[in-house]
């Protein structure tokens, strides 16, 4: 890849500049999952996920020229002060400034909210991370306006995504995305994700996902250290090939309408997640004793019904239940029967395939 590709260029410092841009992005859940990092957020191997619709984070950046001899750069969480993730986005934008020179002639205040509880387990850096890109991205159009051409805008907001948060270079695009450097898709890149432009069996394109809330703690091991934990993994290798193998699966059973193999896939990933995490040195586990009884529990009734239904886990406890929205009545009855007295306070929350982002100012 070129690497001046998506370097910009600073602006007048005599032009006055001011304006407010905003940004809705999902959070996306993988079903190839990225696990383990290389150089600058660069993912060992290639993942696959999909947008959601509820769980999203909205994000305004209200921009000017810079009043002082340095720009200052305020960041706000649902409307109140949070020094801790101030930090993390202040720096985050501070890294920004090769690819954004702009940046530090712009006072700028930001602003952010996500559509669920900080608690409910969620993580939020998919939504925010990408939601914060994309502003960026349309300030640059704003005031420079290399950005015009969508492809080219939404690469771009991917690629500055990915160096907030891996996974949230997959939230730029709707439906079904790739990161990573698949064979078969040959404008994938590991700098930034891509549509999955292979035409998906109707049967995917109606997916839900109920994620059951099982712990909302916070995780003992952030995903940062787990992907870490990768260097030296005695399974590192066959971990890489596993993905590129089951990816390629996954993308002939999306084309098809393969259930079977879909579920085959999609439940591997997720236990060979958790399994790596378990086998790394020194070894954790993100399971809690619900989760397994969660996941026989699907496979039963999965067995019993013949309905489509699996489930996929992130870098925590909480099981997301895919299924298809022609079973939406069984799936959620045997959800409210069987599993809900699993999660904490009842708690879960309803989700399904979402149209991506949406631009808000
Ligand atoms: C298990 O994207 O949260 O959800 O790049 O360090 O921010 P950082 O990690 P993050 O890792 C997510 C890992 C995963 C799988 C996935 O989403 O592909």
């Amino acid at each position: 890849m070129d690497s001046n590709r998506f370097i910009s260029t600073s602006i007048s410092e005599k032009e006055k500049y001011e304006g407010t841009v905003a940004w809705q992005s999902p959070s996306n859940i993988a079903l190839i999952k990225y696990w383990g990092k290389f150089g600058v957020q660069m993912p060992k191997n290639p993942s696959l996920s999909f947008a959601l619709s509820e769980a999203h984070s909205k994000t305004s950046i209200a921009f000017q020229s810079k009043k002082s001899s340095t720009a200052k750069h305020h960041f706000l969480f649902e409307g109140k002060e949070n020094p801790a993730f101030e930090k993390k986005v202040i720096r985050f934008i501070e890294d920004l400034d090769a690819i954004f020179p702009f940046l530090k002639q712009l006072d700028l205040e930001i602003a952010s909210e996500n559509s669920f509880p900080h608690s409910a387990g969620i993580a939020s850096s998919a939504s925010s991370m990408s939601a914060l890109a994309l502003c960026l991205c349309s300030i640059e159009q704003h005031l420079i306006g290399n950005l015009q051409d969508e492809n080219e805008f939404f690469t771009k907001a991917s690629y500055v995504a990915r160096l907030g948060s891996g996974s949230a270079c997959r939230s730029v695009y709707q439906g079904f995305s790739v990161w990573g450097e698949f064979s078969e898709l040959i404008e994938s890149s590991n700098a930034y994700a891509v549509p999955f432009t292979f035409e998906v069996h109707p049967l995917f394109l109606q997916l839900r996902d109920s994620i059951l809330i099982v712990s909302d703690k916070e995780k003992k091991v952030s995903s940062r250290a787990g992907h870490a934990l990768m260097h030296g993994h005695p399974y590192a290798e066959a971990r890489i090939a596993q993905s590129k193998q089951n990816l390629s699966w996954l993308a002939a059973a999306l084309q098809q309408g393969d259930t079977d193999r879909f579920i085959e896939v999609v439940e591997n990933e997720a236990l060979s997640l958790h399994a790596l995490m378990m086998s790394s040195k020194p070894w954790y586990s993100l399971l809690h004793p619900n989760t397994l009884i969660i996941l026989d529990k699907i496979r039963d009734f999965r067995e019993k019904s013949g309905l489509f239904i699996c489930f996929t886990l992130d870098a925590g406890p909480n099981v997301h239940v895919l299924y298809s929205t022609d079973d939406e009545q069984e799936v959620k009855s045997f959800i409210e029967k069987e599993l809900i007295e699993y999660c904490v306070n009842q708690n879960i929350i309803h989700d399904k395939m979402g149209d991506g982002p949406k631009r808000i100012v």
